[in-house]
């Protein structure tokens, strides 16, 4: 079962590298940025000063976990709490903590791709919160959120956060939003973090740190590549570049081609010539306010419940619920 998995995301890894950079302008998917360097590079990115949205979120739960466990409690009945992508789970420990100490009876259901993150994860909970339920599933967020949903039919509160939506364009995201929106009942709670618009210069030293962490981890796609597809890429010869578009909220991340030069990728039987400046698109992060975020949860069937934001409203995090 594990073994069948691999092999067909492989080949999805394949299909999609070689569509990228067979096509033009040429792009690569954020979501194969995550191999286990890749995972150690996030979470170097997560302790810079520069990336403010760990931070901002983590402040954010910190400061309203009684209102937020409230909410999450309301109608006073056990309820499973599931996390979509749930990483190293250290912000999601400030609400597991304060659940558990409140003697709100629940069971955390996080949910991801990776049973490594996961099997770390497990371990790290049973040691520091020995109280709290866990019962962790592998798998993609859909086919395994709609599974629990067959299952069972407790209340749910599912939580998407750090802004993982940011890697969605819009209408990608209104599709995502309503696909949860289908598996909620009326009285379930979406819990989502969505990092804002702010000052230009703020988001953009956010993805273009001096210490080049943020390079290394998108060069990482390239590095990838050549470890998993049997490639020659010269990591030299490419650039990050990040742009931000105020008007529209969206940071871009690019490699760019420094010169002329062709790559070999073995494992797809495919040259890729560049010429010198080509770029290779490789992610977005959307910025939101709340019109934005209104519209999408609007367009999605839900209506946002609360909001909760930090001193300097860099990031807020909504609860959103099924519109009825
Ligand atoms: C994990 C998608 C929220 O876009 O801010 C961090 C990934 N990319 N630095 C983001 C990321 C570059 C991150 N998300």
């Amino acid at each position: 079962m594990q073994e069948k998995a691999t092999i067909l995301s492989t080949s999805q890894f394949h299909k999609d590298v070689y569509t990228g950079l067979t096509d033009f302008p040429k792009h690569l998917s954020s979501k194969y940025f995550y191999d286990a360097k890749g995972d150690k590079l996030f979470q170097e990115i997560m302790d810079m000063p520069e990336y403010y949205l760990t931070n901002s979120e983590y402040k954010i739960l910190d400061k309203f976990k009684d209102e937020i466990c409230h909410v999450f409690f309301k109608d006073s009945e056990e309820f499973d709490l599931v996390e979509l992508g749930a990483g190293d789970g250290k912000k999601t420990k400030i609400l597991l903590r304060h659940l558990s100490l409140k003697g709100i009876p629940f069971q955390y259901i996080p949910i991801d791709i990776s049973e490594n993150a996961l099997n770390e994860l497990e371990v790290s909970i049973n040691n520091e919160l020995p109280s709290v339920k866990i019962k962790s599933l592998q798998g993609t967020y859909f086919e395994t959120l709609e599974q629990l949903c067959k299952m069972q039919h407790r209340k749910k509160v599912i939580m998407f956060l750090g802004s993982n939506i940011g890697n969605l364009l819009h209408p990608q995201a209104i599709e995502f939003l309503r696909n949860i929106q289908e598996l909620m009942n009326k009285d379930d709670i979406f819990f989502i973090g969505f990092d804002q618009k702010k000052d230009p210069q703020t988001i953009l030293n956010a993805y273009n740190d001096s210490a080049g962490i943020t390079e290394r981890f998108n060069k990482n796609l390239l590095a990838r590549i050549n470890v998993e597809l049997d490639a020659d890429f010269d990591l030299n010869k490419f650039s990050h570049w990040e742009v931000y578009d105020p008007e529209s909220g969206t940071a871009k991340s690019y490699l760019v081609a420094r010169e002329n030069q062709t790559v070999r990728i073995n494992g797809l039987d495919l040259t890729v010539a560049f010429d010198a400046w080509e770029t290779i698109h490789t992610e977005i992060s959307q910025k939101y306010d709340d019109k934005v975020v209104l519209w999408l949860a609007d367009k999605a069937g839900m209506r946002i419940s609360s909001v909760f934001s930090d001193e300097n409203k860099f990031y807020k995090n909504y609860i959103l619920k099924k519109r009825i």
